[in-house]
């Protein structure tokens, strides 16, 4: 009688434990943010990265349309669309137990109209089984939030720099130096006011992004914004290092995934070419 082999090439159901666990809310952010507790973010695209990160305790995972040039190989986040992330996000939530998912609202997907963003929005909540959606600007955004949080879907604001306009802004600049902390400062509370549970705030002073944490009751989410915000988000290969290159000022490389997989892809190679793997214990 043959005896049930490990399913190859990994099952698709998680390893990690399975004990039931409490999913995170937008209440718990803003909840951690009254008692002074910052939180943790990361971009996941992808089951085993969802898995890992969710175990770690990240609280927020974001299915960052920066899938745009860490998945999809683009240049920047502009081409991907809304058809590419949906599966993204499906993976990403059934992988995730614990963390609250946010889906990224891709470019072109929501600016035309508060019609357009809602339409967009229940696809990622239905199809994709996300928890909130993201979406980047500040006033002009007000009706597009106010649609969707009416409509029973959370939102999460990103305001500073909005790399969907990136050819509008002149490059990859910091936003809100000197007169301009009073427009961030505005963006921050028109989304609030509109119903945002959260906002990102991207290449900002710091003590800019300290004095927005400080004016709304919404728990602020940095990158490139300093210490002073609520919590902090990175693109994960950045910050983990499985993305080589130059990086922005704000990434800490936790890690160099790229020099563990190219060197584990390179034994691997040498063993094949050498006729060391398989071995008799890897045989039938
Ligand atoms: O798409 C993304 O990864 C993002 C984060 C950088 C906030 O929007």
């Amino acid at each position: 009688m043959s005896t049930e082999e490990t399913p190859p090439y990994g099952s698709g159901v998680s390893t990690s434990s399975t004990a039931p666990v409490r999913r995170i809310r937008t209440h718990h952010l803003r909840e951690m943010k009254q008692r002074g507790e910052r939180f943790a973010m990361l971009t996941a695209y992808e089951q085993y990265a969802a898995e890992t990160f969710d175990e770690a305790g990240i609280e927020v995972l974001l299915v960052g349309d920066s899938a745009s040039n860490n998945v999809y190989g683009n240049e920047t986040s502009l081409p991907v669309t809304v058809e590419e992330l949906i599966p993204l996000v499906r993976a990403v939530t059934r992988s995730a137990h614990r963390a609250l998912v946010v889906a990224d609202l891709p470019f072109g997907s929501y600016q035309a109209s508060a019609e357009q963003a809602y339409l967009t929005a229940v696809r990622f909540m239905k199809e994709a089984n996300a928890h909130a959606v993201k979406l980047e600007g500040g006033v002009e955004m007000v009706p597009q939030v106010r649609k969707l949080t009416e409509g029973g879907i959370p939102v999460m604001a990103h305001i500073g720099f909005t790399p969907q306009s990136e050819h509008n802004l002149g490059g990859y600049r910091v936003q809100g130096r000197g007169e301009a902390a009073a427009k961030v400062l505005a963006e921050a509370r028109a989304m609030e006011e509109a119903g945002a549970f959260a906002v990102v705030m991207e290449m900002v002073p710091g003590d800019v992004a300290a004095e927005v944490t400080k004016a709304v009751s919404i728990p602020t989410i940095g990158i490139g914004a300093g210490v002073e915000c609520d919590g902090q988000v990175l693109v994960w290969q950045d910050a983990f290092g499985l993305r080589t290159g130059r990086m922005a000022k704000f990434v800490k490389q936790y890690a160099d995934l790229h020099g563990v997989l190219l060197q584990a892809a390179r034994d691997y190679a040498a063993d094949v070419k050498a006729g060391t793997f398989p071995g008799p214990e890897h045989t039938f």
